[in-house]
């Protein structure tokens, strides 16, 4: 026999009888609500890195990603991301002095992640109806303050206080699919170098017959305000850096090739693409500083290269390392493959346990206005780093009532142990309960 219990309110002055089971499941949902919209008790603030920011309808940014605020990585000494970073940390200090032969390259790595819409967007010229600015693509705090979604973001802020060649090392947050490459937090590297026109053009010694700026027209290898010799010998420069940084990663056989490609705040803009086991893969983006930026930061003196590289992207294929997940490891197994003195050791990582995985599967008529990342960030939320994969594997269009319906293939895998299909079941019930009432997903 179920015990009845009765609920009242003693404020609008309500009861009501309710089963237990009934009473068990309202109490679940006021807390998986509760758990998405906040970690605070104070449900209209957010706290991070000790700062309150008020919430408000743009707020997007979910508890597990909060979790995520702070730790570092790239920080921590011997974790494969530190690893890397000190490899081409150390490529530019061995390579890049300046006349009284210290290390040419600022380094910043501990900005906080939390940036203006401004920072992140405007001061990059990204245009008021780019793409990138939708809720769907980033995490914001509210409609002033979001999570910065690359290291560019600082790029400004640096370079008006006076800074002409620096590097930026952080996390960076996007919303995104849920696969063995892709994770809501990753690291990027930026760097920067700016240059007079007698840096630039310092090995033509006479300067004076060379024009810096002029007042021409923008076309596919420069911009307005470049002379067609400033803009070749900043690609110049550029290009040989990069390709040498390339080339103390991967080795002096590696091929690779320039790509063009568009970025708001540079022109022209490139790619770099290195074959990696047989492929193409991309390492970075970068281009020609867009002179607008430099003259809002006061520094319209000068011209200049930026460069931005995913450092996951990077270390996955330096020590073959196959889900983006084991980044956020705390697994000794993981760790201690990478406690190595020399960064540039060589290091392959080796699997220390491969579990098999569990393949729940979903289908749902999607609401009108429903993006895909709002529903991986359930996903996330509630499975976080168990889920290895969410795959959508058919998607069609119902002719006589004209609704949507999505099916996805969710797998689930532990990286250290086994997972029963209880507790898989248990989870994949949560996750449908909560995309149901929070986006109003209709299960077929
Ligand atoms: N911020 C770009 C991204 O995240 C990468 C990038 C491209 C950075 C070009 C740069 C750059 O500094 O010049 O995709």
């Amino acid at each position: 026999m179920l015990k009845r219990i009765r609920l009242f309110s003693k404020i609008h002055g309500w009861q009501i009888d309710l089963h237990e089971r009934q009473l068990l499941k309202i109490q679940t949902a006021i807390i998986i609500r509760k758990y998405s919209l906040c970690t605070n008790t104070d449900t209209r603030t957010l706290s991070i890195l000790g700062n309150s920011y008020i919430r408000d309808p743009t707020t997007n940014i979910t508890p597990k990603i909060i979790e995520k605020i702070g730790k570092n990585l790239h920080c921590i000494h011997n974790h494969p991301l530190n690893l890397i970073t000190r490899r081409i940390e150390n490529y530019f200090n061995d390579n890049y002095r300046n006349s009284w032969r210290a290390p040419m390259f600022s380094k910043f790595d501990r900005i906080n992640p939390v940036v203006t819409l401004k920072q992140n967007f405007d001061s990059l010229l990204v245009s008021r109806d780019h793409p990138s600015r939708a809720l769907s693509e980033s995490y914001y705090l509210n409609s002033e303050y979001m999570l910065r979604a690359h290291t560019s973001a600082h790029q400004s802020d640096l370079i008006k206080q006076g800074l002409d060649a620096f590097l930026v090392v952080g996390d960076v947050y996007r919303r995104d699919t849920v696969d063995a490459s892709h994770y809501p937090v990753f690291h990027q590297m930026e760097g920067v170098r700016l240059f007079s026109k007698q840096e630039l053009f310092s090995h033509l010694g006479d300067t004076s017959r060379v024009t810096f700026f002029e007042e021409g027209k923008r076309d596919a290898t420069k911009q307005e305000r470049h002379t067609i010799d400033t803009s070749l010998f900043i690609e110049e420069d550029l290009k040989k850096t990069l390709r040498n940084l390339a080339n103390h990663l991967f080795g002096e056989d590696v091929e690779m090739q320039w790509v063009d490609a568009y970025f708001p705040f540079t022109h022209p803009s490139w790619e770099l693409e290195i074959k990696y086991q047989g492929e193409w893969l991309e390492v970075l983006g970068c281009g020609i500083v867009e002179q607008e930026l430099l003259s809002s930061a006061g520094a319209d003196s000068r011209v200049g290269w930026a460069f931005g590289l995913g450092l996951e992207r990077l270390a996955m294929r330096l020590f073959s390392i196959p889900d983006i997940r084991l980044f956020w490891s705390e697994d000794q197994r993981f760790l201690d493959q990478f406690n190595v003195d020399d960064p540039n050791t060589n290091i392959t990582f080796k699997p220390f346990s491969k579990q098999s995985p569990c393949v729940n599967d979903v289908s749902f008529w999607v609401p009108e206005a429903f993006s895909e990342n709002d529903f991986y960030d359930i996903v996330r939320n509630i499975g976080g780093d168990l889920v290895e994969n969410v795959e959508l594997f058919d998607n069609f269009v119902h002719p006589k009532t004209q609704k949507t319906s999505n099916a996805y293939h969710i797998t689930y895998r532990h990286m250290e142990r086994s997972l029963t299909q209880e507790e898989v079941n248990e989870i994949h019930e949560n996750i449908i309960s909560t995309a149901v009432q929070e986006l109003g997903i209709q299960v077929r």
